[in-house]
């Protein structure tokens, strides 16, 4: 092979390849131009967006400015103002300190630097067209800062090619706004796309900025913390035990003032919730920890979002026994919440009042239309889903009063079907049923059968047009992120095919319009607010007919009968005999089995009774 030469990179060649540490995506460039500007003292921040920062990224501030001489060195390499000496990187009090974030950013994309400042009568201006410096420029403009990056990656079409949509972009840039600003109360921050507000944080009290993170109604429901030792102090919110989610979307940890992702931290966490919440669920926690700079090293990790702590144990110890005490000193009982009750509904759809026997009441009369007494009014189950639609009109004899099939009638009505003669099946712990089969016996799993019943016909009902879904006298208002209305857009025609009607309200706030009839014991947005969570984590397939029966398994599952409801011999037999009319029953729609078969022979074989 023939040998080269070494030599030095030129720098435009350095600068992008470090770009390619830093700045990943529009979210990495507002990050760094935002922390800049929180260096800079700024107490009022404006970004401003266009195609999901693939076209524009603005951001303008009120901080200190950078003096026109200066300015051409500010998009230079290793260039900054917050080192002084040697010792200083080991004492780091600011967001930046490796001078490298701006001549990262101007490698990559078509960037400006406006600035003025305090005593200056003009601003002035450098460009950076890819690595390439103009000489400053008087100009207009107010003491602060305003960066532009235009064609980000414009010369790296590998990582502009990796972007993903606008809308999905957006909702990176907004995620990072917020959990950068979340320590800076008093800094206020207004955020827009293509002209739109998407996100304002106006200054506010510390406790009610970091609550920004968290929905509204979290807001009864947090403790706040304040914990110091010599040299570490803590300050933040948490959550109680109910707040915990399967992802750590609400759990935020702050090093100085800086976001970080530590593993210790997380570990302490979880701990101290240990037994409070299900395994495998992440409390809610904003943690801001301050301690001496000399005491970490964050100079680990290009985006800085690893740091190195000289006494991890410390931390750990400090942040589970200070959270673990302050849960275990206040009451952890979630308040009670009460949702208006929709029209047409009787007393017992508070969805805290739904029984096991209501939801079989339901169940039943989709499924034993002999039952009905012509004249009486349709349960909202036939009237709603129309599962057995005229000529038949359930009802029950009295309004709004269930009656169940007379378990000593048990095999009558059902006599052709395959449990005739056989003896009655029982319920175990409110959660199984035994069942005597031909060959031996089955035990049930009562809500993973009963959730495949309801998920079949409800993929059978749906061929036949959207649900029907029911007005609220009141649209139940969510609050969302920009992903999750990007989300929303894009299931919208799926949601109408379900009888869900939602609507945008306001930049960060949708609506629940319609609902869909059967489902009227679940309150309506905290089924779409779960269902657009579940989007914004990825655990959703957005393809139509995947999306459509991930929710109608979603409303199988609510709308069934769970593990510890008592159900009575009549309800237990109604569950039975509908699984034979049901394809693939003997497995829930997750996949997990509804049934275990025991045979006779494998009795016997237990029991040792033929010798094997
Ligand atoms: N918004 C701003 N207001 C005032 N000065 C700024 C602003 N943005 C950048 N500067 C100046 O430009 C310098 C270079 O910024 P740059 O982000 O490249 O590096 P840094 O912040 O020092 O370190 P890092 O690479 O870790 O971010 C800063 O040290 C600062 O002096
Ligand atoms: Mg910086």
């Amino acid at each position: 092979m023939q040998r080269k030469v070494i030599q030095q990179l030129p720098p435009n060649l350095v600068n992008r390849i470090a770009a390619g540490e830093v700045i990943e995506r529009p979210a990495s460039v507002v990050k760094e131009l935002l922390e800049n500007a929180i260096d800079a003292g700024a107490t009022h921040i404006i970004i401003e967006i266009q195609d999901g920062g693939k076209e524009l990224i603005r951001i303008s501030d009120n901080g200190c400015g950078i003096p026109p001489e200066e300015l051409p060195l500010a998009f230079a390499q290793h260039a900054t103002s917050k080192l002084a000496c040697d010792e200083d990187l080991f004492r780091i009090s600011t967001m930046g300190f490796r001078g490298e974030a701006l001549a990262s950013i101007g490698a990559v994309s078509h960037a400006s630097i406006t600035s003025r400042i305090e005593g200056n009568d003009e601003a002035w201006v450098v460009e950076n067209r890819g690595g390439t410096i103009t000489a400053p420029q008087a100009t207009a403009g107010n003491v602060g800062t305003t960066v532009e990056v235009r064609n980000l990656f414009f010369n790296v079409p590998a990582r502009r090619k990796f972007l993903k949509g606008s809308a999905t972009e957006m909702g990176h840039i907004s995620d990072m706004v917020l959990r950068t600003a979340l320590p800076y109360p008093h800094i206020s921050l207004e955020l827009y796309s293509s002209g739109r507000s998407v996100l304002k944080l106006p200054a506010a009290s510390f406790h009610e900025r970091l609550l920004q993170a968290w929905p509204d109604e979290f807001r009864g429901q947090m403790l706040p913390l304040e914990v110091s030792d010599a040299e570490i102090q803590i300050h933040g919110i948490i959550g109680l035990p109910d707040l915990a989610r399967p992802t750590a979307k609400y759990q935020y940890t702050y090093l100085n003032g800086r976001f970080i992702r530590d593993r210790f931290l997380q570990h302490a966490i979880r701990e101290a919730y240990r037994g409070l919440t299900e395994p495998g669920r992440h409390p809610a926690a904003i943690l801001l920890i301050t301690m001496p700079p000399q005491d970490v090293d964050v100079n680990v990790h290009p985006t800085k979002i690893e740091v190195r702590f000289r006494d991890s144990g410390r931390l750990h110890g400090l942040v589970l026994a200070e959270i673990r005490e302050k849960l275990l000193a206040n009451d952890l009982a979630p308040p009670a919440t009460f949702k208006t009750p929709r029209p047409a509904e009787n007393a017992a759809a508070d969805p805290f009042e739904t029984t096991a026997r209501e939801k079989l009441a339901e169940f039943f009369s989709q499924h034993f239309p002999g039952e009905e007494s012509a004249g009486t009014p349709a349960s909202p189950v036939q009237s709603a889903i129309g599962f057995f639609q005229a000529p038949h009109v359930i009802a029950f004899p009295e309004a709004n009063k269930p009656t169940y099939p007379d378990p000593t009638t048990i095999g009558q009505n059902q006599g052709q079907g395959s449990y005739a003669g056989k003896a009655p099946a029982i319920q175990l712990h409110n959660c199984y049923l035994v069942v005597e089969s031909g060959e031996g016996l089955e035990i049930i799993d009562q809500h993973a059968l009963h959730e495949r019943i309801l998920f079949e016909e409800l993929k059978a009902r749906i061929t036949r047009g959207p649900l029907e879904s029911q007005r609220l006298l009141i649209p139940e208002p969510i609050k969302v992120s920009p992903k999750q209305i990007a989300l929303l857009d894009q299931i919208q025609p799926v949601l109408q095919r379900l009888g869900i009607e939602v609507q945008q309200f306001g930049p960060d706030t949708i609506a629940v319009q319609a609902f869909p009839s059967f489902l009227h014991r679940i309150a309506p947005s905290n089924f779409v607010q779960e269902l657009l969570e579940k989007g914004e984590n990825e655990q959703l397939d957005l393809h139509d007919e995947e999306l459509l029966h991930e929710v109608l398994d979603m409303m199988a599952c609510k709308a069934t009968v769970k593990a510890g409801d008592a159900l009575t011999p009549g309800e237990i037999e109604a569950l039975i005999s509908r699984r034979d009319l049901v394809e693939r029953s003997s497995n829930c729609p997750h996949g997990r089995p509804t049934t275990l078969k025991l045979s006779l022979r494998d009795l016997e074989k237990q029991f040792k009774r033929t010798g094997f």
